[in-house]
């Protein structure tokens, strides 16, 4: 690793994150020997990989001079790709590619659904939605309460699945359907799930299919509208007028696959990490209340987002390094989770971590609106768990996701012993 120049360390590519996971080592050295650091690898346009907690919350508070619209994620050209022409027509317009002003109108129509108060009054239904999860694996049990799983695909998409799609109102039977758009969206550098296709156009072919369901969702509630997002939506309006369909789908879209692939690859990596760190296993299982500060120390230490990009909108000098007007920065979450300026012993998952100023959820203008929706999520899930299952081991390889954008396992075979 030393040997290696700073110019050839991998922290982007699908493939190395489905071979080795987070390039924490390249990130280590990155932090301490040049902390903006230009990339230009083959297929990609240059990036700045911005490594440190302090430097990526500069840039995220100053949504003016770092816009969000454009480049948002990076991923490798296409041959004859027309970036200019791609940012001035992207196939979402969503709140994580919109800037203020507009950005806050937009951020406003779903705010008030995931405030801390909104989502205690949640908590009830959380906890139904997990029993009847572990309940439906418990009879598939065999006589001494085994049960085989892929944890990601049976376990981990579930809960969380089913709380957006119940706050959205996307009836159960469409539940296949919208975690085929995610892994499709989230997937788009995974083979198991990218589309192929020549163009752009073709391997966004899911957004499409999104759009047209959207269509009939918001046409019913229009019609009869019900206590859920989809209606308010439906009935939106910014400064009196409509909401045109295409900005007003890509919010849709959004909340729909942020919110609950990205909690998914939580619980996913956060097995891992209990799996991986017996004591806090046990510490769990004596006292649940770790939840409490454990939620965070979860995301902190699995960060499934690992990126988003910002473009400079005039010169600026960040950490010494002058970036230019146009240039994208690359603000590497799970690098900022790890910051040895941040956290004392980072690389230590501790469930009692406190204080833990993670970026897992992002800070400033678009800090994750989901944050307190998550949180509950994994602190609903990880109770029920220690309560149903008695013990469980990995029944085979683990496979993490192909994309250098959400990270998190793929799949992981089980075997869980739940009690009845
Ligand atoms: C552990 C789970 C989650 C993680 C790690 C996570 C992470 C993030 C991060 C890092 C951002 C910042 C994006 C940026 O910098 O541009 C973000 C934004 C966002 N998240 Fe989450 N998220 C999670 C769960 C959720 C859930 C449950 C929802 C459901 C509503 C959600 C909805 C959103 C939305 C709508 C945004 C865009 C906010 C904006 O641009 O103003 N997320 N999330």
């Amino acid at each position: 690793m030393t040997d290696t120049t700073l110019d050839e360390l991998d922290v982007i590519t699908a493939a190395s994150y489905a071979e080795h996971g987070y390039p924490h080592d390249a990130w280590a050295r990155l932090r301490a020997e040049d902390p903006v650091h230009r990339f230009a690898p083959e297929g990609y346009r240059p990036f700045w990989a911005i490594t440190t907690a302090a430097d990526i919350t500069e840039v995220s508070r100053q949504p003016e001079r770092f816009k969000s619209a454009g480049r948002f994620i990076l991923i490798p050209d296409p041959p004859g790709f027309d970036p200019g022409a791609f940012d001035d027509n992207p196939p979402l317009r969503m709140l994580v590619n919109q800037d203020p002003p507009e950005h806050r109108d937009f951020r406003k129509l779903v705010s008030s659904w995931f405030t801390p108060r909104a989502i205690a009054q949640l908590e009830a239904r959380l906890d139904d939605i997990t029993a009847v999860l572990w309940d439906q694996l418990a009879e598939r049990a065999d006589g001494d309460g085994w049960v085989r799983a892929d944890f990601v695909r049976d376990v981990a998409a579930r809960q969380p699945l089913r709380m957006i799609t119940e706050i959205l109102g996307i009836p159960d039977e469409r539940e296949e359907f919208v975690l085929r758009i995610t892994n499709q969206n989230f997937g788009l550098e995974d083979p198991e799930f990218m589309l192929d296709g020549e163009s752009v156009q073709e391997a966004l072919a899911f957004i499409g299919e999104a759009f047209a369901y959207f269509d009939e969702l918001l046409d019913e509630r229009r019609a009869d509208p019900r206590d859920d997002l989809s209606s308010v939506l439906a009935a939106a309006e910014i400064d009196g007028e409509p909401v045109p369909r295409f900005e007003l789908y890509s919010l849709l879209f959004l909340v729909m696959v942020a919110g609950h692939d990205t909690t998914r690859n939580a619980i996913s990596g956060g097995l891992l990490a209990l799996h991986d760190h017996p004591d806090q296993l046990a510490a769990l299982r004596r006292d649940p209340g770790l939840l409490a500060t454990g939620a965070d120390e979860i995301v902190r230490w699995t960060t499934p987002v690992n990126h988003f990009v910002r473009t400079a909108t005039a010169d600026y000098e960040l950490h010494g390094t002058q970036i230019r007007a146009g240039d994208h920065l690359a603000l590497f979450y799970a690098s900022a989770n790890r910051d040895e300026a941040v956290f004392d012993d980072p690389y230590a998952f501790r469930l009692d971590r406190s204080p833990n100023p993670h970026l897992g959820f992002g800070i400033g203008e678009h800090y994750c609106l989901g944050a307190h929706l998550a949180r509950l999520d994994l602190k609903v899930f990880w109770r029920h768990f220690v309560e149903r299952i008695e013990a469980f081991e990995l029944d085979g390889p683990v496979e993490l996701l192909a994309s250098s954008f959400v990270g998190g396992p793929k799949h992981i075979p089980i075997r869980l012993k739940i009690r009845p």
